[in-house]
């Protein structure tokens, strides 16, 4: 066998983009309601209300929205904001996960929300709704042998702890995270064992995420550090509530290969590396600040806010697993005029020996390999691959969608983390696709570039009867994921829709 016993082969969603229900069961908001839809042309823009009662629409851009002073998040009846409702998991979860289990899942993926637990984020006591709602859709895929895997913060926090408090500018933000942890985790003990703190913790400078209005080197560098004080904080708790707990990081997994053998691109390659990713593992992995960020700040004569111990929470606070998302490369170089394309979250550089997705996102499936040993070769801890998957525009064709192109992209990918696991020998606990049910696009905040192998009837404003409808990939990963990765070929037929 390639693939461990219990490698768990699952489906990745986060909350703001597939619940819904912003306005039940208690749930208080988060800075992702004010998000509203968008497209390739036509960017997310997050909606506010300026000190003299105006609106005012900020485009949504990952490196800081610049929020104008003293405007807050404000809900329009006028504004369709797809968070609400997302596809509607609040509601359906019970048909979701036997669809899920129908396709021999092992393990879900999801986020909770953090704002239908604590409503404001700095009360005592959590609101007993939520922590039921999520207990029953735990205890449900349970009943189907399906493990979750809970990221107990993906991109969003309750809206008032970032009007009232600066969001993760402020270190009360770390105490308030750390009891929103400590209360999931206790309560979820014995259903849910395997956890991630922060989704891309790499990436975290949205408003949405931060919910800090502060910009430049300082602001990015001290909300992060209060957002990995925070995860070392959930990880020690984690640990005391139950020693069998796995908690891992999740970062956006960025990965350049040098253009030509000149030197200076190989430096660029490093450079870059250690400016988007490296960092945020070191930390997270090894405990500590890396000496080339330490040199950076000193050079920028950056002096972080930090208290005594601080060194020591990190420390203790190190992650059991690294999970990473995974979408596409990019290309180092040091010539100014080279090409750019899309990526996720930042944009890539061009490499003309892979296609382009819809969006641009160059797809490279052996990059997969090659970043499965890079991650094991420098940091030797188990690695989960959390997220990985294709936006496409799929066609409905007499009730079918025939999505081929998707089942090619997963199959490529397979056999390469097959080699990595069989061949190279990296240690992968999982594998969960982004999107196993379509969801709502978290850049775009569409619905037309699907990710899932179950399509949701929903367009890009909301319409439609969000029913849900397996496509052709639903048999091929289900052949792959009930073979524990063993049957990768691709068959000219699967008959999901007998
Ligand atoms: C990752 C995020 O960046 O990529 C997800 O963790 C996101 O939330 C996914 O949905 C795919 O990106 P997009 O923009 O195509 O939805």
């Amino acid at each position: 066998m390639s693939f461990p016993e219990n490698f768990l082969w699952g489906g990745a969603t986060s909350a703001h983009q597939f619940e819904g229900g912003y306005n039940l069961g208690g749930r208080g908001l988060a800075n992702t309601d004010y998000l509203t839809s968008g497209n390739r042309k036509n960017p997310r823009r997050i909606t506010l209300k300026l000190q003299n009662g105006e609106r005012y629409d900020a485009v949504k851009s990952f490196h800081g929205v610049k929020i104008p002073d003293g405007a807050v998040g404000e809900v329009y009846e006028d504004t369709y904001y797809p968070s609400h409702n997302a596809v509607d998991f609040y509601h359906r979860y019970k048909e979701d996960i036997r669809l899920m289990a129908g396709m021999g899942l092992k393990c879900f993926r999801m986020s909770i929300s953090w704002s239908r637990i604590f409503p404001k984020g700095d009360e005592e006591e959590p609101n007993e709704e939520g922590l039921a709602f999520y207990e029953d859709v735990f205890k449900e895929c349970r009943r189907y042998g399906i493990e979750p895997l809970v990221t107990i913060c993906h991109f969003d926090m309750p809206a008032y702890l970032s009007q009232t408090y600066g969001g993760w500018m402020n270190r009360k933000t770390v105490g308030f995270f750390e009891h929103y942890a400590r209360t999931v985790m206790t309560r979820y003990k014995g259903l849910v064992r395997y956890w991630l703190t922060f989704n891309e913790v790499n990436i975290l400078d949205d408003y949405e995420c931060t919910g800090s209005t502060e910009h430049g080197m300082y602001a990015k560098y001290q909300v992060h550090h209060h957002i990995f004080l925070a995860s070392a904080k959930a990880v020690i708790a984690a640990h005391e509530i139950d020693p069998e707990f796995k908690v891992g990081m999740m970062e956006a997994n960025f990965y350049w290969y040098p253009e030509t053998c000149n030197p200076m691109d190989s430096l660029r390659r490093i450079e870059l590396s250690r400016e988007w990713r490296d960092y945020a593992i070191d930390i997270q992995v090894r405990g500590y600040y890396p000496n080339y960020l330490k040199k950076l700040l000193e050079r920028n004569h950056i002096e972080l806010k930090t208290e005594p111990g601080d060194d020591e929470i990190l420390l203790k606070g190190k992650v059991d697993f690294l999970g990473f998302s995974y979408y596409n490369t990019s290309v180092a170089t040091t010539r100014v005029d080279a090409e750019e394309t899309g990526g996720n979250v930042i944009s890539a550089i061009r490499n003309p020996y892979l296609k382009d997705s819809e969006w641009g996102w160059q797809t490279d499936p052996v990059g997969l390999r090659v970043i499965l040993n890079d991650l094991y070769d420098k940091y030797q801890v188990p690695l989960f691959v959390v997220e990985n998957g294709l936006g496409a525009v799929d066609h409905m064709e007499n009730g079918q969608i025939i999505d081929d192109y998707r089942i090619n992209y997963f199959h490529d990918h397979f056999v390469q983390m097959k080699d990595a696991v069989e061949l190279d020998g990296v240690p992968v606990m999982g594998y969960t696709s982004w999107g196993v049910i379509d969801l709502v696009s978290n850049s775009g905040g569409e619905m037309d570039k699907r990710y899932g192998f179950i399509y949701v009837d929903m367009d890009n404003e909301g319409n439609g009867s969000k029913d849900r409808i397996v496509k052709k990939s639903y048999g091929y990963i289900k052949q792959v994921y009930e073979s524990n990765g063993e049957d990768l070929e691709i068959r000219k037929e699967y008959n999901v829709y007998e």
